[in-house]
């Protein structure tokens, strides 16, 4: 990772492209799904959601009114008649998957949800693609953790083995095979649409409340004036900003539009190496941006088993698409914290995202 030295053009995502774009993104009440409609609607795009109700009160959804100007549906990806109908009213151009049961945790809890959601909704949304003509491209969005994890320091490439220890990381896998069997099957011959996957590390951003996730659990202590338990502190993660991936995704898109099949593969967006650290290190920059603050480790001896070691290799998307991580974490970690208390000071969120949108825009832009 690291060693791809090319031109900066490129970065930018295209307006031209996105106006009045026909959007079909599911997941979009989620914490990624609701930063997505915040750009795609700056972009001029235009935008069907189809997810369940946010799952957290608060949600970025709710407060940063990611719903204002797009076509909300509340649905559920196991059905899979109504997400066909949903896509069929809709009639996009590009889908954007991202409807998942989220959490390793809560899939050890429910295996069987999980996979539910997580692999027959991709087969359900693939289904709904092959009965829409107007769609041109698909993202589905996976995980870094849909590889099969050898607890090794280099970074996984594109064409490495499925796996996933757990049911969550393992669901992911499974999407991809998915993903690579309708592909092939399916999408190959037809040449009217184009299927990618992306496998992001973890994504981290102002507006998160989802349960078992590091920056959610510390502004829920902090706000309650708690000290935060963390466990795992030695597990290496590829921490990178929200941006950042949706970023990939944006460029990856475009690119799917120019030459279809060409770039119907499977992705990797994460961060530099410097962004790969340790979870007691974001813990310690996070609590030093947020002030007054407190935390202690537990070390549980029924621990369910998380994979310690993640390093993604982005060489391909460097060096295809042009993209590159430009936040570094110490920064993205001081935009969180910006974006948290901005929220809790009952700040204007719509404006303080957008102004959070735009700054990225710009380090994208140089
Ligand atoms: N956040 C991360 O660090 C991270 C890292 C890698 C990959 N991902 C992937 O990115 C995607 C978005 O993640 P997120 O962090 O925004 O998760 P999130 O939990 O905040 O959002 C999940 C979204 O999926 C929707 N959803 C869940 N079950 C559904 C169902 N049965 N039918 C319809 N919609 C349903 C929810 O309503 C919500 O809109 C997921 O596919 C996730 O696996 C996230």
């Amino acid at each position: 990772m690291g060693e791809w030295q090319g031109p900066l053009e490129g970065l930018e995502v295209n307006p031209a492209f996105w106006k009045d774009r026909r959007v079909f993104v599911t997941g979009h009440t989620g914490f990624k799904g609701s930063w997505l409609c915040l750009w795609l609607k700056k972009l001029g795009a235009k935008v069907t959601g189809y997810a369940l109700e946010p799952a957290t009160s608060p949600s970025l959804f709710a407060a940063a009114h990611v719903s204002d100007g797009i076509y909300s549906i509340i649905g559920d990806v196991r059905n899979r008649e109504g997400l066909a109908k949903a896509m069929l009213e809709a009639q996009p151009e590009v889908v954007i998957h991202m409807a998942a049961q989220a959490l390793v945790r809560y899939s050890y809890q429910h295996p069987v949800e999980t996979y539910e959601v997580n692999v027959m909704g991709v087969v359900h949304l693939l289904e709904a693609v092959r009965e829409c003509a107007s769609v041109h491209s698909v993202l589905v969005v996976t995980s870094d953790k849909c590889y099969e994890n050898r607890e090794r320091n280099a970074g996984y490439c594109e064409d490495e083995a499925m796996g996933g220890f757990d049911p969550y990381s393992n669901s992911k896998g499974c999407a991809e095979l998915v993903v690579s069997a309708y592909r092939q099957s399916f999408f190959t011959a037809d040449q009217r649409v184009a299927v990618a996957t992306a496998r992001a590390g973890n994504v981290i951003g102002g507006g998160d409340w989802s349960k078992d996730r590091l920056i959610p659990d510390m502004v829920r202590a902090f706000t309650a004036g708690e000290s935060v338990s963390i466990r795992n502190p030695d597990a290496v993660r590829p921490w990178q900003h929200v941006f950042e991936a949706l970023h990939g995704y944006l460029l990856l898109l475009e690119k799917m539009a120019e030459n279809t099949q060409a770039f119907a593969q499977g992705w990797n967006f994460g961060p530099e190496d410097a962004g790969a650290q340790d979870v007691a290190w974001i813990v310690k920059h996070f609590v030093a941006g947020w002030g007054d603050a407190d935390w202690n480790i537990i070390r549980d001896a029924e621990e369910l088993h998380e994979a310690h070691t993640l390093r993604l290799n982005c060489n391909k998307a460097r060096r295809e698409l042009n993209w590159r991580p430009v936040v570094d974490l110490e920064l993205a970690l001081k935009w969180i914290a910006d974006w948290y208390c901005g929220y809790y000071a009952k700040e204007d969120v719509v404006l303080l995202s957008q102004q959070q949108l735009e700054e990225f825009q710009k380090m994208v832009a140089i």
